[in-house]
């Protein structure tokens, strides 16, 4: 069984990050949210990874680099242009090899194991009539908004609809698929949409429509496409409430930490409050400052006389006395700074190397 990420595409609902950084690589409680697929695919004992990369290429390919700190090969597939997930496969064949794969959207979070969704495919590979794909699916409250899934008795997948008006069934489906190499001459076989694309729901349904089978699972636990600030922000909020404390860093007599806080080595806080879940990168500065609950605050920052809440804040940024900055994204080397004596709360999302004077 091999991996496939995909890591590339265009990340509009991102911007402004994405004009300058990868979406997959927004850190969520201070680690890219790209590690998190690429372990869970370890962990689910695939270490052949191949790995799609668009524009932003080289800052993808700087971060996971061969992939032996995870203890994985990873192979980088350049994609010209983000032409669908279908396409992602389409330009995979090679590396893929006639073997089984498992793909994975790289902006995708999932709190479950693979594990065991790979296993019960291995499985049902030496059924009679064995699934052609496996698809895993979620209960949603707003079906409208998703890739649907309609089942028969047996609860195999009949139908896919992309964002239906009248929802055939309230079951979305997640960014994990595990796949017979059929896939291949599936995406081989479909039309783009009319939004150009090659997509993969039409590639399935094409297995489907072939009398292939195509078997589902239910997701237990939480499922976030991080592609927009606010399910980033609770996933960052999700993952932070698993954390366990650890104080590294320098933490003076006057500061005080509340809850489950990591600070890590070569962080500094005076005269400040931490109220975890909240984590603390390597060298980040924290003065005179209120950290509150769900803030992840990145490796060098600096926070002098502010307060922070339910907020991301990447690399080397600076928030100076802002009275609140809550529920925002803020991007690398920004500068946040208030110049003038009129404390008010923020609400912002930065893109990378802003510098932002309120006044
Ligand atoms: P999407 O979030 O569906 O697409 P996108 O990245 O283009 O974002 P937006 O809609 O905001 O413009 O993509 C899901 C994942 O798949 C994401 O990690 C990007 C990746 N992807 C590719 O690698 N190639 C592609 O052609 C597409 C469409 C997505």
């Amino acid at each position: 069984m091999k991996g496939l990420i995909l890591a590339g595409g265009a990340g509009t609902r991102l911007r402004p990050i994405t004009h300058t950084s990868a979406k997959q690589l927004v850190p969520v409680a201070n680690k890219p949210i790209l590690f998190y697929g690429l372990e869970a695919m370890v962990h689910a004992g695939i270490v052949e990874i191949g790995v799609i990369v668009g524009d932003t290429r080289a800052e993808v390919m700087a971060a996971l680099g061969d992939g032996s700190t995870w203890g994985a090969k990873i192979t980088f597939i350049p994609q010209d242009a983000p032409l669908g997930l279908a396409h992602c496969v389409l330009i995979a064949e090679e590396f893929l090899g006639g073997d089984d794969f498992v793909m994975y959207l790289g902006d995708n979070l999932l709190e479950q194991d693979l594990g065991a969704f790979v296993r019960s495919f291995e499985t049902a590979r030496h059924e009679f009539n064995p699934p052609m794909a496996q698809i895993l699916l979620k209960k949603v409250p707003d079906p409208h908004r998703f890739g649907i899934a309609e089942l028969d008795a047996d609860g195999n997948v009949v139908n896919l609809v992309e964002k239906p008006e009248n929802p055939p069934s309230d079951l979305a489906l997640v960014g994990v698929y595990l796949f017979d190499p059929m896939i291949i001459t599936a995406v081989k076989s479909i039309q783009p949409s009319p939004r150009g694309e090659l997509e993969i729901t039409d590639a399935i349904q094409w297995l489907v429509d072939q009398g292939m089978r195509v078997s589902q699972e239910e997701l237990s636990g939480w499922w976030i496409d991080t592609g927009k600030l606010t399910p980033l922000l609770e996933a960052n909020r999700l993952l932070l409430e698993k954390i366990e404390t650890r104080l590294d860093g320098v933490i003076d007599e006057f500061s005080t930490i509340d809850g489950r806080v990591i600070v890590e080595a070569g962080a500094t806080v005076v005269r400040s409050t931490i109220r975890g879940p909240v984590a603390i990168g390597a060298g980040a500065i924290i003065v005179d400052s209120f950290i509150g609950p769900f803030s992840a605050i990145g490796a060098l920052c600096e926070v002098r006389n502010s307060e922070v809440e339910h907020s991301v804040i990447m690399e080397a940024s600076k928030i100076i006395e802002i009275a609140r900055l809550e529920d925002s994204l803020i991007g690398k080397d920004v500068v946040v700074n208030r110049t003038q004596a009129k404390p008010r709360a923020l609400r912002l999302m930065v893109g990378d190397h802003c510098q932002i004077d309120v006044e």
